[in-house]
């Protein structure tokens, strides 16, 4: 009988944990989003890119939350393992930071306003 960690483990396999090779946490809730339809819009494109990643290796893990403790200029959108937070996430920007930098490994500069982790001046490994 597999145990309680062997259960999840597996559910991880299943969702393609292992492969993924980033992590996106996002934030558009209305406290620092002007526009609720521009972060919904953002969200819907990152989710959805991070679903079809999984498929692939080197996809990446989109997981939206509630606050990302700044609460201004949203929709604010965190990216490990470089430690890379953006600005301003809208539909456009959530194009260029998928195109640009999950799947082309290059930071989206112009959006970015901190940076955090091991290899904060990079942003590559
Ligand atoms: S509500 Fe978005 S960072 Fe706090």
């Amino acid at each position: 009988m597999p145990t309680e960690l062997q259960k999840i483990t597996r559910k991880a396999e299943k969702r393609g944990i292992p492969s993924i090779t980033h992590h996106v946490f996002f934030c558009g809730s209305s406290s620092c989003c002007k526009n609720k339809d521009e972060a919904k819009a953002a969200a819907k494109k990152l989710g959805k890119a991070a679903k079809q990643s999984r498929d692939e290796e080197g996809g990446f893990e989109f997981t939206p939350v509630e606050c990302l403790n700044l609460c201004t200029q949203g929709p604010l959108a965190v990216v490990y393992p470089e430690g890379v937070w953006y600005a301003h996430v809208d539909e456009e920007a959530a194009e260029k930071i998928i195109e640009q930098h999950l799947k082309g490994g290059q930071v989206v500069e112009e959006l970015v306003f901190a940076r955090s982790g091991a290899n904060p001046t990079t942003g590559k490994d």
